[in-house]
């Protein structure tokens, strides 16, 4: 496994498993590696592909009051869980590597943004969809892997693919969850041990929509909403920032889940904030 830190070495080393014939698979993270990362290189290899893990706490993606100097860091033993899952390159550029001195440059990917995680974190998609970008421009990968458990996100990436005609095929991989359902995140270090047990609330809220609609044959989605925030309701160091019943792919709300839906939530748990999701009223989740 090679370990890479500036994008013109990158360059050269992806070019030569191009011309080998080899299919390039980009894995974006901002490490402290967990199980669910491991799920994304685990499909990039199934796919065959020649994979690439990016490693980046970006900047541009924090508001000024967020997380980015406690966000955790851990690149060595980051390095160790790619070696393990059999990880091709890792791409650990440094800040300057990717925002030069003079860079001014950003992608605005309209509409989706502006809800739900872009209403509470200003800027965040801005600085996602950027870096994604530059990621792209630097390994050019066939495929690039994002889970499900950053739903709002993976909508952003594939409308920004689309309008902007990137060549790369955004693959969906299924969120990975605990034993008792919370959805793994490099976040869930912060929270102590009464807000960690808090936190299943997220996955049981979730899990009650499912059954709502599966079990009971419930469709109106007011009626779901309302089912989820009072199993959220009933734990005290909950806060709910939202909770949602809305389209697969515009993620506006729907008034019936018939046709699919998704819930979406977020909260905040002392000084975590938390996000989840779940598709109801389809069969793949
Ligand atoms: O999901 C993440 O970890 C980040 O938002 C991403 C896609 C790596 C961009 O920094």
């Amino acid at each position: 496994m090679q370990v890479i830190k500036k994008i013109e070495e990158l360059r050269q080393v992806i070019g030569s498993a191009k011309r080998e014939g080899l299919v390039v698979g980009l894995v974006p993270t901002m490490g402290a590696l967990h199980d669910g990362h491991i799920a994304l290189i685990n499909q990039s290899r199934g796919n065959g592909d020649f994979t690439v893990v990016s490693i980046f706490v970006n900047p541009t993606q924090f508001g000024p009051s967020e997380d980015f100097d406690r966000y955790p860091r851990q690149l060595e033993s980051d390095l160790e869980k790619c070696r393990a899952a059999g990880v091709d390159v890792v791409f650990a550029p440094d800040v300057s590597e990717m925002y030069p001195e003079g860079f001014g440059t950003y992608v605005d990917v309209q509409g989706i943004t502006e809800i739900f995680e872009g209403a509470f974190r200003q800027g965040h998609f801005r600085g996602v969809a950027t870096v994604v970008i530059k990621l792209f421009a630097a390994v050019e990968p066939r495929r690039a892997y994002f889970g499900m458990k950053d739903y709002q996100q993976l909508k952003v990436i594939e409308k920004m693919v689309r309008d902007l005609n990137v060549r790369v095929d955004i693959v969906p991989v299924p969120t990975v969850r605990e034993p008792d359902g919370l959805a793994m995140s490099s976040r869930n270090v912060y929270l102590s041990e009464e807000e960690r047990r808090a936190a299943a609330s997220l996955y049981r809220a979730l899990i009650t929509a499912k059954k709502a609609v599966d079990e009971e044959g419930i469709a109106d989605a007011e009626t779901i909403r309302r089912m989820v925030e009072s199993v959220l309701l009933a734990e005290p160091l909950v806060q709910i920032d939202y909770a949602a019943v809305v389209d697969k792919e515009t993620l506006q709300i729907v008034e019936s889940v018939k046709n699919g839906a998704v819930v979406l939530l977020a909260v905040r748990i002392g000084s975590t904030r938390l996000i989840d999701n779940m598709l109801i009223g389809v069969s793949d989740k």
